[in-house]
Parts: C-alpha cells; sequence; structure tokens
C-alpha cells in the first residue's frame, strides 16, 4: 500500500470547474457535486477513477444522463465516458454524516458549527473527487443550512449572494453563495456554517486595493483576537515589503476552532485555525502563546503566495510550501522582534525545535528526506523534517545567493510557476537561476542532496597550530549516518560560517594563505567533498575558532574544544547563537560525564555535576549589564532531556533525568543570591505588552523563580515559596501567573496543590487555560512514580475529553512525550498506558493517535529493562489487526530492523 514518488503520472483528466451545492444537517448532509471534466490530451485514454471515503453515493449523471460505474477499492470508476478532449458534465450526488466524523478529517462539527479539513486527503470524504494537488479547478459553493442554528456560512473568495430560502421542519433556512476568483486544488477547499461572530479591519494594500479581514470565533471570544488581527495586517505588511507579495483577495478570513488536529490550514481566504493559535488576552495567554499565534497567523497567510498560488504537484514535495512557508514565518518574526539581539533569541528557540525533534526523528525509524520517496500515510508526514529541515534547507539557500538574491530567486519562482503545481526542484532552481555565478548555482545538483537523503551529517572539526609558521589549519571533515533505505550517501554542500578568536576572545581578522591581505572577521566556507582544509595564516597563538555561526548549517558539529577554550566562546563571541552554544555544550559535558560516572551508583542525584568554572560563568551572564534578558534565559537553561539522550549511544532515562535535576539544583543552590538579585531586577515588566524585551524580562524572572523555589527545596526555607504563591495570586498576566505557578508544581512545593485548585477555580471556563492546567500536571517531575497515577485521575476529570485534540494533547501527549523522567518507567506501567491509549485514539482519530504512537520511536536506544518492555508495548499495538494505516506505518516501522 506504500505510494512511490517516482510513480507519479499527471492525470488522466482535469476538472475545470466545480459547482458545489451542500445541504448542511450534522446528522446527514447531502452534496451536490457539478463538475466540467475534460480528457488530460496528453495521457492515453483510460476511465476516470475518483476518490471518494465514507460517502454514501445516491447518484452519478454524465451530461445530464445516467451511466454505469463501479466501485472499485474505494473509488468511484467511469469507463463509458464521451470520447475525445471535449468537456463533458459530471454529476455526483453524495451524503456524508458530519457529527460521526471523529477524525476531524473532511466535513465535521465541533461545538454545534460546521468545519472543514481537507489538506491532505480530507476532500474525498465530502465528495468524489480527482483528490490530488496537481488538479485546479475554479469552485462556486452554495451553502443551504438552518438560519437561527447557522446564521453565518462561509466559504472560500467571494460571497456573490445569499438570502432566505423556504422553511424546513426546524424553521426558518437561508443560503448562501461564494465564487473563488482563484484556481485551486481541493485541499485549500473549505466551508464553515455556524453561530460565529467576527473583528473586521479594513485595510489598503500598497497598490491601493482594499481588503476586508475577518477573525471569527464563537460568541464571548471576540476581545481575544486583537492580537490575531494585529499579527494579520503585520503579515500582510510584511511580505509586500520583503516579498513584494500582495494579497490577492478582496475578503481574508480568519475561523477558529478549539477541535483541530494540527495548529492551522491555510484554505484560500478562509484560513481555519486551531483556537490555541487565535485567541490571547493577557489574563489567558502566556508570552509564548503569543509569539506562536504571531507566527502561525504570519505561516498561513504566507502559504497564500508561498502554497495557493504555486502549490505541490504532488505531497511528496510537500515541503516546497511548507518547508518554504516556515522559513517565511520565522524571518517574519525575527524582523518582528526588530533588535539584532532578539533575533538571534528566535534564532536559538528555532534551532533547539530542529535539534530536539528532528535530529531524533532524522536518527530513527521514521527519518527520511525531505522530499520523501514513498510513504503509506501522506498524514505521517506532515513532520519536523519536512517542515524545520526543509526551512533550513531553504535557508541555506537564502545565504548562500544572499538576502537580495533570494528575492530575485523568489520573484523568478513566481515569474515562471504563479498558477501552477510544482516541484522542490522548480524552486531550488529559480533561486539558482536568479543567482547566476553563486556558490548555490554552481553547486546545485549536488546541494540538493539536502532534499533526497535522510539523517543528520556530521561534520568532524579538527584544528592544528603551528607557531613557526604562525598559521592555522582547520580541517572539515563530513559524514553522514545511515538511515531506513539510504545506506549510502554523497557528500552534502554545506556552507560554514566561521570566525576565530584570539585567546583573550578578541575577533581575529581572516587570512587565508595565499591571500594577499586580511579580511572580515567572519566569512562562510562551503564544505561540499568529504573533507576541506582551511589554512589561516599571521596569528600569534592558537585560536579559538567560533564554526557554524547562526546555525549555518542544519549538521552535528564535532571539535574537541577544552573547557577553557568554551568558555572564551561564552564569553566573548560576536556570535550570539555560539555563544549561547558554548554554554550548552559545557552543560552537556558535564551531563554526559555525570551519567557516565554514577553509572552504578544510586546517587546520581545527589552529586554536584557542574564544575565551579562553569557555575562562574553562568553567574557572568546571569548579572552581565549589556546582554538582553531573553537571551540570559537561554544560556542558564540546560539541555532539555530528550537532548541529552540524543548524545548517548544507550539512553536511561531515569538517571539522565537525576542528573539534569541535579544540575539544575545545583545551578539554584550555588546562584541563589543571583536569583534574588534577578528576580528583583525584572519582576516588574510595567503594563503588558508582548514585545520581545519584555518577553524577555518575564522569561528571566519566571526562571529565577523556580530556581528559587527549588533552592528553598534544598534548605527548607519558605519565604520564597510563599513569595512566588503571591505572585501567582497578584499576577495581572498569564505569563507571571503561570511561571509562578509551574515554579510551585516543578520544585514540588506544598502550596502546588492549594495553587493548582485556586489557579482551576479562576479559570475553569476557559478551555485553552485548562489545556494548561492539565498539562503542567502531567509533565510534572516525578517523585517515587507519582506522575502516572495523577495522570489516570486527570483523564477521569469532567473536563477531559479524548475526542478534542487539544485536551488529549494535554494530557496524554505531556505525559508520553514531554515527561521522560515520568514515563520511563522500570515497571513498564508508562508503555501499558502509551499503548492503551494509542489503541483508544486510533478508533477515534487516527491521525492523533499516530503522532502519539510516534512517542516510543526512540526505543531502540533505551537501556534496560526500558527497551524490551518498549518493544513489547509497540508489538502489542502492532498486533492489533484493524489499526488506521496512520498507526500501522509508524508502528511497522517502529519495529522494522534498523
Ligand atoms: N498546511 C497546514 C500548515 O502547515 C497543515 C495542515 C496539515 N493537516 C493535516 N491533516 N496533515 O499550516
Ligand atoms: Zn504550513
Amino acid at each position: 500500500t506504500a505510494i512511490h514518488r517516482l510513480d507519479y503520472a499527471p492525470p488522466a483528466y482535469w476538472i475545470d470547474t466545480v459547482d458545489l451545492a451542500f445541504d448542511l444537517d450534522p446528522v446527514k448532509t447531502r452534496v451536490l457535486n457539478k463538475m466540467r471534466l475534460r480528457r488530460n490530451p496528453a495521457v492515453a485514454p483510460q476511465p476516470l477513477r475518483l476518490d471518494g471515503e465514507e460517502l454514501n453515493l445516491a447518484r452519478v449523471l454524465v451530461n445530464g444522463a445516467g451511466t454505469s460505474f463501479k466501485m472499485e477499492g474505494g473509488q468511484l470508476v467511469l469507463e463509458n465516458l464521451p470520447e475525445g478532449d471535449a468537456p463533458f458534465e459530471l454529476e455526483i450526488f453524495t451524503t456524508c454524516a458530519p457529527a460521526k466524523n471523529t477524525q476531524l478529517s473532511g466535513l465535521y462539527v465541533s461545538g454545534d458549527t460546521f468545519f472543514t479539513q481537507c489538506e491532505a486527503e480530507g476532500f474525498r470524504r465530502i465528495t468524489y473527487f480527482l483528490d490530488r494537488p496537481d488538479v485546479m479547478a475554479s469552485y462556486t459553493v452554495t451553502l443551504r443550512a438552518d438560519k437561527v442554528a447557522y446564521p453565518v456560512l462561509l466559504s472560500n473568495g467571494n460571497l456573490v449572494d445569499s438570502g432566505a430560502l423556504e422553511d424546513g421542519p426546524n424553521g426558518p433556512r437561508h443560503f448562501a453563495k461564494w465564487v473563488d476568483p482563484h484556481k485551486k486544488p481541493c485541499y485549500l477547499f473549505a466551508l464553515v456554517a455556524g453561530k460565529l461572530v467576527a473583528r473586521e479591519q479594513k485595510i489598503k494594500s500598497r497598490a491601493g486595493r482594499e481588503h476586508l479581514l475577518q477573525v471569527y470565533v464563537r460568541p464571548g471570544d471576540l476581545e481575544k483576537t486583537e492580537h490575531a488581527m494585529n499579527s494579520l495586517m503585520a503579515s500582510i505588511a510584511w511580505d509586500e515589503a520583503r516579498f513584494g507579495l500582495s494579497l490577492d483577495l478582496d475578503r481574508f478570513m480568519i475561523v477558529a476552532t478549539s477541535d483541530f488536529n494540527m495548529g492551522a490550514m491555510e484554505n484560500k481566504g478562509l484560513n481555519v485555525f486551531n483556537t490555541k493559535f487565535v485567541l490571547a488576552s493577557q489574563s489567558t495567554a502566556t508570552d509564548v502563546d503569543f509569539a506562536n499565534i504571531e507566527s502561525v497567523v504570519g505561516h498561513e497567510y504566507f502559504h497564500n503566495w508561498t502554497g495557493n498560488r504555486v502549490t505541490c504537484r504532488d505531497w511528496f514535495q510537500l515541503s516546497l510550501k511548507e518547508g518554504l512557508t516556515v522559513f517565511r514565518d520565522q524571518e517574519f518574526s525575527m524582523d518582528m522582534a526588530g533588535s539584532a539581539s532578539a533575533r538571534a533569541v528566535k534564532r536559538i528557540e528555532d534551532v533547539r525545535v530542529l535539534r530536539t525533534v528532528q535530529f531524533p526523528e532524522d536518527a530513527g525509524p521514521m527519518a527520511h528526506p525531505v522530499r520523501p520517496d514513498s510513504y503509506v500515510e501522506i498524514n505521517n508526514f506532515y513532520t519536523v523534517t519536512i517542515y524545520e529541515k526543509g526551512a533550513e534547507v531553504v535557508r541555506m539557500q537564502h545565504n548562500l545567493v544572499g538576502r537580495e538574491g533570494f528575492a530575485r530567486g523568489m520573484k523568478l519562482y513566481f515569474e515562471r510557476h504563479d498558477g501552477q503545481a510544482v516541484t522542490c526542484d522548480d524552486f531550488a532552481q529559480a533561486i539558482a537561476d536568479a543567482n547566476p555565478g553563486s556558490e548555490l548555482a554552481n553547486r546545485l545538483e549536488p546541494f540538493k542532496r539536502w532534499y533526497s537523503q535522510a539523517g543528520t551529517p556530521r561534520v568532524r572539526a579538527e584544528g592544528q597550530y603551528d607557531a613557526a609558521a604562525r598559521s592555522y589549519t582547520l580541517t572539515l571533515t563530513q559524514s553522514c549516518p545511515h538511515t531506513p533505505g539510504q545506506a549510502e550517501k554523497q557528500p552534502f554542500v554545506i556552507p560554514v560560517t566561521l570566525g576565530l578568536l584570539a585567546p583573550d576572545g578578541t575577533a581575529l581578522p581572516l587570512q587565508l594563505a595565499g591571500e594577499a591581505a586580511p579580511g572580515a572577521t567572519e566569512r562562510t566556507v562551503v564544505l561540499a567533498e568529504p573533507q576541506l582544509t582551511l589554512t589561516f595564516v599571521h596569528l600569534d597563538s592558537a585560536p579559538v575558532p567560533s564554526l557554524l555561526r547562526g546555525f549555518s548549517a542544519p549538521v552535528v558539529l564535532d571539535c574537541a574544544y577544552s573547557d577553557a577554550e568554551l568558555l572564551t566562546l561564552l564569553a566573548h563571541d560576536s556570535d550570539a547563537f555560539n555563544r549561547w552554544e558554548a554554554g550548552q555544550r559545557l552543560a552537556l559535558r558535564f551531563a554526559i560525564n555525570a551519567i557516565a560516572g554514577s553509572a552504578d551508583q544510586e546517587s546520581a542525584g545527589a552529586e554536584k555535576p557542574l564544575h565551579p568554572a562553569f557555575v562562574q560563568a553562568m553567574r557572568e551572564v546571569l548579572r552581565h549589564p549589556q546582554l538582553d534578558a531573553a537571551f540570559k534565559e537561554l544560556v542558564l537553561t540546560l539541555p532539555s532531556e530528550a537532548y541529552i539522550a540524543e548524545q548517548l549511544d544507550v539512553v536511561d532515562p531515569q538517571r539522565i533525568h537525576a542528573v539534569r535535576e541535579a544540575m539544575r539544583a545545583q545551578l539554584a543552590d550555588e546562584l541563589q543570591a543571583d536569583w534574588a538579585w534577578a528576580w528583583e531586577e525584572h519582576q516588574d515588566c510595567g503594563a503588558y505588552r508582548p514585545d520581545a524585551v519584555s518577553t524577555g524580562r518575564r522569561a528571566l524572572a519566571g526562571l529565577a523563580l523556580s530556581m528559587l523555589c527549588l533552592a528553598a527545596r534544598t534548605s527548607g526555607d519558605t519565604v520564597w515559596p510563599g513569595k512566588t504563591y503571591q505572585r501567582f495570586k497578584t499576577a495581572t498576566n498569564m505569563t507571571d501567573r503561570f511561571n509562578a505557578l509551574s515554579a510551585l508544581v516543578s520544585s514540588g512545593h506544598e502550596l502546588a496543590q492549594p495553587a493548582l485548585a485556586r489557579f482551576h477555580a479562576l479559570f475553569k471556563d476557559e478551555a485553552l487555560v485548562i489545556d494548561k492546567w492539565f498539562a503542567l500536571q502531567a509533565s510534572a517531575p516525578d517523585r517515587g512514580g507519582d506522575v502516572l497515577p495523577a495522570v489516570r485521575q486527570l483523564m477521569k476529570h469532567p473536563q477531559f475529553s479524548l475526542k478534542n485534540p487539544n485536551r488529549a494533547r494535554s494530557v496524554i501527549f505531556s505525559y508520553c512525550s514531554a515527561n521522560p523522567g515520568a514515563f520511563h518507567r522500570a515497571d513498564a506501567a508508562g508503555y501499558v498506558f502509551w499503548a492503551d491509549r494509542v489503541l483508544e485514539l486510533d478508533a477515534l482519530n487516527p491521525q492523533v493517535a499516530a503522532r502519539l504512537s510516534r512517542a516510543l520511536d526512540r526505543w531502540r536506544k533505551l537501556a534496560e529493562p526500558y527497551r524490551t518492555a518498549a518493544r513489547e508495548a509497540i508489538a502489542r499495538v502492532a498486533a492489533k489487526t484493524d489499526l488506521s494505516n496512520d498507526v500501522r506505518e509508524v508502528v511497522t516501522r517502529a519495529l522494522a530492523d534498523g
């Protein structure tokens, strides 16, 4: 049942127009689909095969007359169609059951409102169709429904007609007719119908065109839409300013739903969003929520060009739109953040996600290239590899041709491909062709191995200083581990941005042997062969290399730095990313030493893994007069347990957890006075604004509070927990309140329970806040195995629901994917819980179940007894005969040999 990229064939028919009429009813919705089709003259004549899923077929007419048809593997097959190239009419009448659609793919009901989700293959759950992205049609959509229950009727494009209909059994009925002026693939179709209200904004684009922007939510949520609307206006202005891309619609709508499988969806002119990425007020949303809303609103808006105007030929090209659009939303967030330091903070956050989530994916059983070669279920390939690694691949192209060159490349891309469904090759070709003579153009074919080869390359750097010659030789060597189905790899084209520091930290001018004069203090070299040797001259002493600045390529860099060299980089590197990275490398080193050293000791948690020089360096960063608070917070946050685990061949999650907790406790104790200072200095940010500066200050104050509560646990001090509870009670924004609550929960203080109860009472009617309340408890540090019973208890809470993805994620994913110290239990009870939930969820919502099924991706790395127990749990899931394709593919790959 696997589908292969190389089997791509153009469609045998084109669908030019689609006229859809819906009679919306939760129990039985009737869909009349009138299409105009014609044979694709480039393809040999063959029957028409239309995709369909869970549809009841009532009627098929060709040019108004009955016709013969058959069903084959879920497809509707028409063999007796008119011959020749002339267009013909095909009319299909079906019904479906939105209220029973718990998969949330196709047409479904969420809290009395109809929504659709068609990407990737949900449209076939609405009507029979050529459900593939290279078939682009013009849509006219008529919605008919009860007027009282569904006052708002939305679809893509422009509202051309609306009005009353004859009364139905439930009273008055009405209709709305929408015409989309742009051709689109069916995955971008959407409709929404229900009781909604909208925030509206009229804007004028640079060219003077007027647009109506609307953000639709449930009545009562309107005051939480200001930030989303501001983010949308900022996105529109940014795409015009940076890429010259304007909004091509009179009306652009965003609609929020609380039942959604993913973050959001870029349906043409009618984006549908998870409420989590729309609704925000200072009292219910954190700074992180505000930032996520800005970036997701931007992401979906940017898809209007990179995704909608130019779309994917087939789903193997998914990163064509997703990698590019993530790159664009990252750049948008950086430009919005403003200062160079705030840009660096955003870059560090993005790299942290890539390394803690994508690198493990690339090293595990689900590893796949940015442009995969095969899949069983495409929904399983909406991954961090397609999205985040794909964005890095675009970023490297951007950096190789420069900012202006990239803008030229984008312009050429749209000149060539506007209105088309294309491939990743087409994109890279346009960027290269617009920049002849660039490093990208010169090495385009080998560069494109980033699209075809899976796995994270490793770059080993070795430096040799020759005092007599006053030269420094740097050797870079690349390799890439095997991944499933790809044993041998060709060399990657790896841009390495670098600088050299003198031992006192000053930046040295770079001069390669053979160059006439010293150049700038930073340059980018391209490692395109297995090895590259560079000799820098005129150096008075051994320099400290600062490599892969700004994370210039998605690789693992191995470099045998001494502690002293890392401390130099941490204190002085002009590149903020590498400054942060030096601290992370040191912390990682202490963690790994402690994990190895305590291999036979029960007392792992009681040790002090951090060296005094490191603690002192952390103190200096914390107290630094110039560094931004946001950057300090990143430096003072230790590498996550997941990231530490990735550095080890054999993973004992309990030991990692114990060592990291010991490191945290040591930082808390030894910097106690500094944390108290940091708290006093940053706790007051004035009136709430979610800008980069005050966000950073709140983050650092929050970290300080959690450290002070942690230190209080060892010392028995009650002052700081008391202050923290006070802060929790009196905070005027969710960031401060939630940080205080987490500080109490993560330090295990007895005030955590009353605080949690109070928090629930305050916010019991705020679904997104209740999600946080569930998630915080499910991801709390484990104390003697207490989290799993707590999680089971949470699942019995009246507000828990397995059917709501946000709620299921807040409890189950928080425990299974975000709490390794609690999930990996020697008694295997965490894995038993996981398998039960995967099976339970699979019957309701295979996409969500398949996400959860990935929590044990890295089981082969686990130490015993975890490894055997994890394999048994996966095998138990795999043994179920009626699994969805989604979960089946994940567990099959997990159990397959290497
Ligand atoms: N294209 C959407 C986005 O990146 C994601 C939709 C994915 N949906 C799915 N069911 N796989 O914004
Ligand atoms: Zn996207």
